[in-house]
């Protein structure tokens, strides 16, 4: 079980042309994912999905907040104290093509993690060349016809295939799946996703999805919690379908309803940012981060800034569903037409 509670992460970077800037990568994440649990991470590029999975492997490090694995308060130890904790969550990353070492067969591939596992079970050879095609075998792979392959003669989603084996061989508690199919061929997708979903129920291994594609957020992690991140901070979360069918923040309206210029039907409004245009890190705002491309803000928006709270009351408890809007409510947003935005 992993819970984070206000997981904060900022960059200092010092470009040639743009100066020194801070980028708040992540602004107080909180969740919750219990053993054999799936949560998933929506949002658009640059808003810390990857920061955020980088932090749960331990691959980064986080500069407020807690983390707690198993029980134990990470941030407290020393980073090779961190290891073991770590050890038991692997990342799968958005790019099967660079994560596998050109230069060794997929039997090599897996027979490193393998041995370095067989310091502590003890296993021989014999039994580390079974273990490598079972676990092709469990994602879906001929080992006869793999083991002796080098990355580029499969193909991505077999490539992808193999990288989630290599993920397997530490016997891993928690999958962190980054994009892991948005560089595959759309017709090997759903064969991933589903590999995802099977090795949950098989194997009772629990997935933080992260992706900007609602839809397969809904097809991997349908019965966990769905949060949308907007700039690094979660503005909406709750059951996986609740959001998905009943958003109430301005923005997962728009990351949902899919069409790129966003308008609101209700409150035509003065001109605003498309939520297309650039983001400006730099731009600093006492208000509601989304205001600035919010199709809905109103005064208010511009001046506090909203923090997630519980949606209305449900039979006297609060709801699970959580929302960071002044302004929470079911909403049509349309997609018009670069210059007709006026009109
Ligand atoms: N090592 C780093 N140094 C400086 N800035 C960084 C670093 N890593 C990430 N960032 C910045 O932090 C923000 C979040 O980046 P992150 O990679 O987590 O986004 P993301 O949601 O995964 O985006 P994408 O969908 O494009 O993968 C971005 O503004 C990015 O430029
Ligand atoms: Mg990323």
């Amino acid at each position: 079980m992993i819970e984070a509670r206000g997981i904060t992460r900022t960059y200092q970077t010092h470009g040639a042309f743009t100066g020194a800037r801070t980028v708040q990568a992540l602004r107080g994440v909180d969740f919750t994912l219990p053993d054999g649990g799936a949560v998933s991470f929506i949002g658009e590029s640059g808003c810390g999905k990857t920061t955020l999975g980088k932090i749960l492997t331990g691959l980064e490090t986080f500069d407020g907040g807690e983390l707690v694995v198993d029980g134990v308060e990470l941030s407290g130890l020393k980073p090779h104290q961190r290891a073991k904790y770590f050890r038991r969550i692997q990342m799968i990353h958005q790019d099967p093509y660079s994560a596998l070492n050109p230069t060794r067969t997929i039997a090599s591939i897996l027979g490193d993690p393998l041995r370095m596992r067989a310091k502590e079970t003890g296993a021989d050879a014999e039994t580390r060349r079974d273990r490598a095609a079972e676990l092709l075998t469990l994602v879906g792979l001929e080992p006869d016809a793999v083991l002796p392959k080098y990355p580029h003669q499969l193909s991505g989603g077999q490539r992808q295939r193999v990288v989630i084996a290599r993920a397997l061989t530490v016997d891993p508690t928690v999958l962190i799946a980054d994009e892991a199919v948005s560089m595959i061929d759309v017709s090997m997708r759903l064969g991933i996703l589903s590999l995802l979903r099977d090795l949950r129920a098989r194997l009772g291994i629990s997935l933080v999805f992260i992706t900007h594609d609602v839809a397969t957020a809904r097809y991997v992690g349908d019965d966990g919690e769905l949060h949308v991140i907007y700039r690094g901070e979660v503005v909406e979360r709750g059951l996986t379908d609740e959001v998905i069918l009943a958003p109430v923040h301005p923005y997962t309206q728009c990351l949902l309803s899919a069409v790129p210029i966003m308008r609101g039907l209700e409150e035509p409004g003065p001109d605003r940012t498309s939520p297309t245009a650039a983001l400006d890190e730099r731009a600093v705002t006492p208000g509601c981060l989304f205001q600035p491309r919010c199709p809905f803000a109103q005064d208010q928006c511009a001046e506090q800034h909203p923090v997630l709270v519980p949606l209305g009351d449900v039979a006297g408890e609060a709801s699970e569903h959580l929302h960071a809007c002044f302004y929470p409510e079911a909403r049509r947003v349309v997609g018009v037409e670069v210059g007709a935005a006026s009109a």
